[in-house]
């Protein structure tokens, strides 16, 4: 059991103090509430309800169990026992209602509740294409002000088919192109932002660039929000999808890579997303943290595409038609005047040329044998100046403390494990 870190992460959320460098367990102490619930078995979501200041725990185990018969059907496909069970993967607030979609051994849905009753349940619709079957796939969603879903998760039974999905709402569903590696290569989805006109995505998936051998890289990708998709070329599909690669590495004459993107935090004050990177299961264990701004993955969106005309040639960089896009108004933008053309560039294009580089050269912190799972970042106020307080946890028991600005500190820190 792990849960107590991610209740000292949400929090150092909520009380948003000052932290002094002092052991971190001790200073949090005050603050937990160890919270258990009988055959819990997954805390991976956690969402708030700042208006009641409580802390959703996506664990309606006993309320929300599937039943007998679905539970017998996810059997008979071969699945275990652990697997056919209800795993909430999706847990947003949304005015004052509750977005919730669990696995539901393997049949997904989702509810909608209002958060003064969460017993109570408004709708239930499927969670196909919102919601992961399987609770090993990583996935992410989020919910716009205006009530539309994106999700970014496996689509099917088997998780062969990944995609970036809009539903609900107003706007058309929309999709990224289905059984198109191009597009998405085996993702693991990380997390999802929305700003400003576009929703971002950030995940990790094998390289599609990449020649030789198998590797997997990062990357960050946005849509417009206000995409209503193609008419004949790309119906039902994203017009505006772009993709481009991540760089978190040590320098040096050949720079090591942390390729593989685990975890981000966002700062919207500051524009800079946090990112933790790791190196693949299969070599040696090292981790960094990378901070990108979003200027700098907009300049990479705004320049040349990578485009490969057929299977056999190689890929090269191709002008952008288009270096100053802009998500169009709905009414008299470009989306109603889409040409062909716009469109058969939009199926065309949509990795990156230019690699997004980080806000330093040199990560914010590295540290080798140790893969870490989560980060948040806290902005306090010293004396000065801000300092950007980063926490880190591995998966298991371990939280880690340093801090960004004009050094770095970091302390090791014993959270306890049950
Ligand atoms: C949940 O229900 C409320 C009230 O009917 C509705 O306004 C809201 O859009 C619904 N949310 C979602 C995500 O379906
Ligand atoms: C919440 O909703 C449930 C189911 O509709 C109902 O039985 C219960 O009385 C409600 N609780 C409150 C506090 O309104
Ligand atoms: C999901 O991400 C975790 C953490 O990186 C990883 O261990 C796991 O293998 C991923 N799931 C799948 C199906 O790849
Ligand atoms: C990534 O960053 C390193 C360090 O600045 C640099 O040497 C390397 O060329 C970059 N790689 C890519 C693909 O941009
Ligand atoms: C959003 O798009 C509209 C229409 O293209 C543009 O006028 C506006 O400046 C954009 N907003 C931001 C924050 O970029
Ligand atoms: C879109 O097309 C309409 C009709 O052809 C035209 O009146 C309008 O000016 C065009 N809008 C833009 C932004 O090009
Ligand atoms: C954003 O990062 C780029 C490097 O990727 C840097 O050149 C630029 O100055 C940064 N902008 C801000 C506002 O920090």
């Amino acid at each position: 059991m792990f849960h107590i870190w991610l209740f000292s992460y949400i929090l150092l959320f909520r009380y948003n103090k000052y932290i002094s460098f002092s052991f971190f367990f001790l200073e949090i102490v005050p603050w937990l509430r160890v919270f258990r619930a009988e055959n819990a078995v997954d805390f991976s979501q956690l969402t708030f309800d700042p208006g009641q200041k409580e802390l959703i725990a996506g664990i309606e185990f006993l309320e929300w169990q599937c039943d007998e018969a679905t539970k017998r059907a996810c059997y008979s496909k071969g699945k275990s026992k652990e697997e056919c069970q209800n795993y909430i993967r999706v847990l947003l607030v949304g005015g004052n209602h509750l977005f919730t979609c669990g696995t539901n051994a393997f049949t997904p849905i989702c509810t909608n509740r209002t958060l003064s009753n969460l017993t109570e349940i408004h709708d239930q619709i499927s969670g196909m294409a919102r919601c992961p079957y399987s609770p090993q796939h990583n996935s992410t969603a989020l919910l716009t002000s205006s009530g539309e879903l994106y999700a970014a998760t496996a689509m099917d039974f088997p998780g062969r088919d990944p995609a970036i999905y809009r539903s609900l709402g107003a706007l058309p569903p929309l999709r990224t192109a289905q059984y198109n590696s191009k597009w998405l290569n085996e993702p693991n989805f990380v997390s999802s932002y929305d700003i400003g006109n576009f929703t971002y995505f950030f995940f990790r998936e094998n390289a599609v660039e990449h020649d030789c051998g198998k590797t997997v890289f990062s990357r960050a990708a946005r849509v417009c929000k206000n995409d209503i998709g193609g008419k004949f070329v790309l119906e039902d599909t994203w017009t505006t999808f772009m993709k481009a690669r991540l760089n978190c590495s040590r320098p040096g004459e050949i720079p090591f890579y942390y390729n593989e993107l685990q975890s981000t935090f966002f700062l919207p004050e500051l524009d800079l997303i946090y990112g933790i990177f790791t190196t693949n299961v299969n070599s040696i264990a090292a981790s960094a943290v990378c901070v990108f701004n979003l200027s700098a993955i907009t300049q990479a969106f705004n320049g040349p595409f990578k485009y490969q005309e057929n299977s056999r040639s190689a890929w090269l960089p191709y002008p952008n038609p288009n270096p100053n896009f802009q998500c169009g108004t709905m009414d008299q933008g470009l989306y109603a005047n889409l040409t062909e053309r716009n469109l058969q560039d939009a199926q065309k294009f949509f990795l990156m040329h230019e690699v997004v580089q980080p806000v330093t050269p040199i990560p914010y912190f590295m540290e080798d044998n140790s893969r870490f799972s989560h980060v948040v970042v806290d902005v306090v106020q010293g004396k000065d100046m801000l300092f950007h307080i980063i926490y880190l946890a591995t998966g298991m028991s371990n939280i880690l403390k340093t801090v960004s600005g004009c050094w770095f500190l970091k302390l090791s820190l014993g959270v306890q494990k049950r």
